[in-house]
């Protein structure tokens, strides 16, 4: 009894402080006022630069603590050295690495999403960082683009879903999400300086979204700014961007921080909104580091121009309130959680995203899952299936605790099978901003890989990319569509000597499958982290069924890309200027409208087992503005696994007397069914969300009249259309 007392009593106390969990809004706001007063300008100014490579300063005077900073979207990076790039070789900074933000997305699951942050905080809470420098959310608009597998994307509806839930993960723990690069950064081509030109209506309806989501959805307390220009300004200190459309349209109340070494001017920065300027002058690529902290566009010439009157101190004034704000959610927050790293919970998140967000994108004659409890001989060949996927990239590298490799993952769970190897193809290490090539000769490799598959039952070729320069790395985009490294070769070699080929592809981005015939099955696995190795042996062997979704298209050619097809001043651009000339036709929409068959669509992805969608219909065949248009269906599991599939509902209009799209992602939802099982499912569509962006009157505006919805279970496998009417 008495421990039950004392059990409750603590249960109580806990909720107590569980219901004072953050200092309301209001409190906030007083004591920011209090403390504003009491500082001198020196001190405000400080506030608002780097004081090292990843933190700005504080006032000891007031007890106003250091704001620590990490990269990145994936995991907390190791410690970097205080004064430049190089990494201080801590002994306690490892971390559970998580799956790629391109592997979150392809889940179609906003609850892993939640889940996927709240680890994340709890690691950079451990690891007493403040603000972590992710999600980035920016559209993949080219397959070449170096960064897209830190983002989440195509589809400007699937990455506003899926952002704002990591975004509340990571700051449940009083940790600040600092969603990048905005905007526009979508090519690491000359992304220092490149001049971005697109319409109102592509930034509105393609661009923008998902940073829209993360300010007025998820609440994010601070935002990146982009290297790039857009219509002839840096994007760090964007009047437009950002006084006018996120700090005005959208009423960010958080800091903007700028991308490393980002600002390029006082006036304009302290004009435009920038907060606070990181990584001026110590970007570790120049000889610039005699430059320092106060030398800053923000500091001491910041503090002249408020001084001798140029600049207005309330300008200042609003920076701090806005880097106040940060600090009593984060590192002035006294309720913030304690954290933790690496730990079973983490990896189990981990490992359950890496699964979830798989593709399987062929499957002949089931050639997976491949049974474990067989006594099969498997050639396992591909640099993939050893190389540490962690590391490289550029500032999402990162110091994970362990990483399962693809063939340690498999040694596991074949533990009856012969599992032979051959490294088949060779990069080189990874080196970030050089490409540092392999010595070994890449006609022995492949020979080598031919001996051991023309003995195997089956052979597993495990390739793709990596995070070396030029492939799926910052700093620069892919050189080329096809697979790097003699891989297209080294395909067509092994398919003489054994015709029993899976494929596994490691990359964040699509490639060229020239071999695609000569593959049985496909598997399109990311960056997957700590547990890539299980997550992938996981699928293969039919532990889990495949229920991964592409987040983008894989077109046929690089030219059938919307970016590409419009000639290099579409992309990549003259290296001053360049211009978005496909304007809404990103993606799907532009495969879809243009009639251009992808290699795979967006949204596709198979699985051990069937689904039917039936009995789809709407609850009304008329809507008026503002309200909810409610989509339901059936949907049945008909094979004989148990397994997940992804209805998704994308709506068109057919006579606009503006361009569309032929249709548009509204809704979509992941459900689990038993095998024989079925399920009737609602998703609702705002009528709202079927709004044009109109560059005539600068606003949002729905055009009345017929809309198609489609809904099926990936863009081009549509399995019933319905129309519906606007008054
Ligand atoms: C990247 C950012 C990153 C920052 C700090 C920049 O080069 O663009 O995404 O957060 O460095 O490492």
């Amino acid at each position: 009894m008495r421990n039950k007392i004392v059990a409750s009593l603590l249960l109580a106390i806990a909720w107590a402080v569980q219901l004072n969990a953050q200092i309301s809004e209001s409190e906030i706001e007083k004591k920011i006022d209090a403390v504003i007063s009491k500082l001198s300008l020196e001190e405000k100014v400080s506030l608002c630069h780097a004081q090292s490579k990843f933190s700005s300063a504080g006032v000891p005077r007031l007890g106003i603590p250091e704001l620590w900073m990490s990269d990145g979207p994936h995991g907390v990076r190791a410690e970097v050295n205080w004064d430049d790039w190089g990494y201080a070789n801590w002994t306690n900074d490892s971390i559970t690495a998580f799956p790629a933000l391109t592997c979150l997305a392809a889940t179609f699951n906003p609850e892993l999403s939640f889940e996927y942050g709240n680890a994340l905080g709890e690691e950079a809470r451990y690891r007493r960082k403040d603000v972590i420098l992710g999600p980035g959310v920016n559209i993949y608009r080219t397959p070449l683009n170096g960064r897209n597998f830190e983002y989440l994307g195509e589809d400007p509806f699937l990455s506003s879903v899926m952002v704002v839930p990591y975004i509340n993960g990571v700051q449940k723990n009083g940790v600040a999400a600092c969603v990048k690069h905005f905007a526009l950064n979508n090519q690491e081509t000359w992304r220092g300086n490149i001049n971005v030109e697109v319409s109102d209506r592509a930034l509105y309806e393609i661009y923008l979204p998902a940073f829209k989501a993360a300010v007025t959805k998820g609440k994010v307390w601070s935002i990146m700014g982009s290297y790039n220009q857009f219509r002839g300004q840096y994007c760090c200190h964007n009047d437009l961007l950002i006084n006018k459309i996120l700090k005005g349209e959208w009423k960010f109340d958080g800091a903007v921080i700028t991308d490393w070494g980002g600002a390029h001017d006082t006036k304009q920065a302290a004009l435009n909104g920038t907060d606070i300027e990181m990584g001026t002058w110590t970007d570790g690529l120049t000889v610039s580091q005699k430059f320092a902290y106060n030398d800053y566009f923000l500091a001491g010439p910041f503090f002249e121009s408020i001084k001798n009157g140029s600049i207005d101190e309330k300008v200042l004034n609003d920076k701090v309130r806005r880097i106040l704000r940060l600090m009593f959610r984060t590192n002035m927050n006294s309720y913030k959680s304690l954290g933790c790293k690496n730990t079973i919970e983490h990896h189990v998140v981990a490992r359950k995203i890496a699964t979830e967000g798989i593709v399987l994108l062929k499957n002949n004659n089931n050639f997976f899952p491949i049974n474990p409890d067989k006594k099969l001989s498997i050639a396992v060949i591909g640099e993939n299936a050893t190389r540490q996927t962690t590391i490289g990239g550029g500032s999402s590298d990162l110091k994970a605790q362990y990483e399962i490799s693809v063939l340690d993952g498999l040694k596991k769970r074949y533990k009856n099978a012969t599992i032979t190897y051959s490294l088949g193809y060779a990069s080189g290490l990874p080196d970030y901003g050089h490409e540092i090539p392999s010595l070994l000769d890449a006609d022995s490799l492949i020979r080598a890989a031919c001996d051991i598959a023309s003995k195997a039952d089956i052979v597993l070729f495990v390739g793709g990319l990596n995070k070396n320069h030029f492939q799926d790395c910052e700093g620069a985009d892919r050189l080329q569509f096809g697979l790097p490294f003699n891989q297209n070769k080294l395909m067509s070699e092994l398919k003489k000597a054994n015709n029993n080929i899976g494929v596994v592809l490691i990359s964040g981005n699509a490639i060229e499958m020239p071999w695609i015939q000569d593959a049985n099955a496909i598997i399109q696995a990311w960056y997957l982290g700590s547990d890539a190795g299980y997550a992938i042996a996981d699928i293969i062997s039919g532990y889990a069924n495949p229920s991964g979704k592409l987040p983008f298209t894989f077109p046929v050619k690089l030219n059938d890309n919307a970016a590409s097809s419009f000639g290099k001043l579409s992309y990549p651009g003259d290296s001053i200027n360049q211009y978005y000339k496909e304007g809404i036709l990103v993606g799907y929409r532009w495969h879809d409208t243009k009639k251009i068959k992808p290699l795979f669509s967006f949204g596709f992805g198979l699985s051990y087992t069937n689904f039917t969608i039936s009995e789809i219909k709407t609850d009304k065949k008329e809507y008026a503005l503002g309200e909810k248009i409610i989509i339901s269906c059936k949907l049945t599991n008909t094979g004989n696994l148990d397994g997940a599939e992804v209805v998704q509902v994308y709506i068109g209009k057919q006579k606009s007397k503006v361009e569309r799209a032929l249709k548009e992602l509204k809704g979509f939802k992941k459900l689990y069914l038993k095998k024989g099982e079925s399920k009737t499912i609602e998703i609702p569509l705002e009528v709202n969300n079927l709004a044009y962006y109109d560059e005539t009157i600068s606003d949002w505006q729905i055009e009345k009249g017929d809309y198609e919805i489609s809904v099926g279970n990936s863009s081009d496998n549509i399995t019933q259309k319905l129309k519906i009417a606007v008054k």
